[in-house]
């Protein structure tokens, strides 16, 4: 079988990419923390404890005091964003959240700049409205012309598993494609 050299010479790119991105720039993920009773923030310091071997800066950030200006293209250069929230009422977003949450309906901006991950916190026993907190930004983000990815991974809290030990393996998996991603897109560019 004939070797595919275009492939080679674009992972080979990718590759140089990835460490010019984690390395010479160094990317920082932004985790944006909305919850209630502190679940969501467990989750992010999990997250800020076990991925640093894979990106040089994870900053945890209370929703309370922001506004749409946290996703500034200044703010979002080398950065990627991580929405982790919970689902509080009947699917909203819980009380810390509420401002940063209207914030991008009231005073929208084109986000094209912004690359994003949702963690959602909910119960299923909310089945109308399970983790709607998270799918909310989501769908707001998106509006904004942000994006997102990966999908919305949800935590089920009915489900007696740990929402800090899950969270974290999953956000392992998402910035290894997160970051991948970002080093296709600056190779390619
Ligand atoms: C009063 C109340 C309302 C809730 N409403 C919803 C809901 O509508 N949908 C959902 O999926 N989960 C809902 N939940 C579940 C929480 O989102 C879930 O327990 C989450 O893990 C809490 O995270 P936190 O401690 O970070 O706020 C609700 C919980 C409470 C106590």
């Amino acid at each position: 079988m004939g070797l595919n050299y275009t492939a080679i010479k674009l992972s080979v790119k990718q590759y140089i990419a990835y460490f010019d991105l984690t390395e010479k720039h160094g990317m920082k993920l932004k985790i944006l923390v909305g919850t209630m009773t502190s679940t969501a923030d467990y989750v992010a310091q999990a997250i800020q404890m076990d991925c640093a071997d894979l990106i040089d800066d994870i900053e945890v950030l209370m929703m309370d005091d922001l506004s749409i200006g946290v996703f500034s293209a200044d703010q979002a250069e080398n950065a990627l964003y991580l929405l982790c929230t919970s689902t509080y009422g009947s699917g909203d977003v819980p009380d810390n959240a509420r401002a940063l949450y209207a914030s991008l309906g009231a005073e929208p901006q084109f986000l094209g700049h912004v690359r994003y991950g949702v963690i959602s916190l909910g119960d299923r026993t909310y089945m109308q409205t399970f983790c709607f907190g998270g799918k909310k930004f989501d769908e707001r983000l998106l509006d904004l012309g942000a994006r997102r990815i990966g999908d919305v991974w949800c935590h089920d809290a009915s489900a007696g598993t740990l929402p800090e030990t899950e969270g974290a393996a999953w956000c392992r998996e998402w910035l290894v494609q997160a970051l991948a991603q970002l080093a296709a897109e600056s190779a390619t560019a």
